[in-house]
């Protein structure tokens, strides 16, 4: 019988609410296990410099390969702690699959950039690391995104029935696994990344904790037409985006007219927007839909879900948790598990999903 095999997966995603890290065990037959999950907070102040790198800035280069490597700090913490509590040695660990935090993502241009210093990381672990694993798929014509389909098939996929998978980072991404094998998988625009922003200016708290604040508002009508006719919403897919387009600028456009605008509507009518064109997405892409598991930090505010299931009635919505995982564990154990394709040197992107002229393996590997 072939060993176990260990991966680490760690994650920081559009949100910078922090890092993600899990240990999954792998075997050859038979479904992963969670050994591990580790949360570690992103200090404000890389968070600062992580949110302004997003956009040109003076002596950008420089600035980024300091927080890249201020977050590959935060990872090798984040493993160590891992290791410590999961009783699991260095040695034992195949690879830790780092996916780095996004400052650019422009497939329009032929590239996306993730920042981690993952050489930093390998020699700090003394474990392989596995990086950069967007930019190969771009290379092949791709949009390098959404890259969790292929995991959500994976490990929540069953034959013979449509499954929705929603994940609610800062971006809102949809894997939809049809009965027949067809697997779609798209950005449907911005997830927690506005309500965020919206709620740091005007709680000054990080996030409005299970959508509480929104709950109370009243949805602006004409304000919610607009924001529904941003024309990335109707676009065709495969379609990527992020946090340096659905930003404080496209937000305050999208505002102009609406000063005396209660900031608590507001909120109710961004997240209205969310369920909204997650909704229209659902429908055009998967109407046959009963079930919509959900995954990301955005599973744990109530008043979005609620939103969405008012929308699509017909489908019922569930946490991941439902199926093994816990929703804020999903991202991460999808680097572990890609990390691991890539070690065995097997694809991990979806062509049909990313718009890549074929399957690629994905990531760049630096050896312990
Ligand atoms: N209790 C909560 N209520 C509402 N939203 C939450 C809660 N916990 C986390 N979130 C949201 O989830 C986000 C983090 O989700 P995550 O899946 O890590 O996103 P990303 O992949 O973009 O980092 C937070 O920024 C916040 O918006
Ligand atoms: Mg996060």
């Amino acid at each position: 019988m072939s060993r176990r095999r260990l991966f680490a997966g760690l994650m920081s995603g559009t949100s910078l609410d922090g890092v993600d890290a899990v240990l999954l065990a792998l075997q050859p037959e038979g479904p992963l296990r969670l050994l591990g999950h580790v949360q570690l907070p992103m200090p404000a102040a890389l968070r600062a410099e992580f949110a302004a790198l997003h956009h040109a800035a003076h002596d950008e280069l420089h600035r980024a390969q300091l927080a890249g490597l201020e977050l590959a700090r935060l990872y090798a913490q984040a493993v160590q702690q891992l290791l410590r509590e999961a009783a699991v040695a260095a040695g034992e660990v195949d690879a830790v699959g780092a996916h780095g935090q996004t400052v650019r993502h422009r497939p329009d241009c032929g590239y996306t950039l993730q920042l981690g210093a993952p050489a930093w990381l390998a020699e700090a672990c003394g474990i392989t690391v596995v990086a950069d694993f967007r930019s190969r798929d771009i290379a092949a014509g791709g949009q390098g995104a959404p890259l969790v389909p292929a995991f959500h098939r994976a490990v929540f996929g069953r034959d013979g029935c449509d499954l929705a998978v929603l994940n609610l980072g800062g971006i809102a991404n949809l894997s939809l696994l049809h009965a027949d094998g067809r697997v779609l998988g798209f950005d449907c625009g911005p997830g927690n990344a506005l309500l965020d922003l919206w709620a740091q200016r005007h709680l000054q708290r990080d996030f409005d904790a299970g959508g509480e604040w929104a709950a109370g508002g009243r949805v602006l009508e004409a304000l919610l037409r607009r924001l529904l006719d941003e024309p990335y919403f109707a676009a065709a897919v495969p379609k990527s985006t992020g946090r340096e387009y659905f930003d404080a600028a496209w937000l305050q456009r999208m505002l102009r007219g609406f000063d005396t605008a209660q900031p608590r509507d507001v909120q109710a009518t961004l997240a209205q927007m969310v369920a909204e064109v997650v909704a229209a997405d659902l429908r055009r892409h998967m109407p046959g839909a009963r079930e919509l598991l959900v995954c990301g930090g955005g599973a744990a505010n109530s008043d979005l879900l609620q939103r969405i299931g008012r929308l699509v009635d017909a489908c019922e919505i569930v946490g991941t948790e439902s199926r093994g995982l816990q929703p804020q564990q999903v991202e991460a154990a999808a680097f572990a598990w890609l990390a691991a394709r890539a070690i065995d040197g097997l694809p991990g992107n979806l062509p049909a999903v990313t718009g890549a002229r074929g399957p690629r393996v994905l990531g760049a590997i630096y050896p312990a």
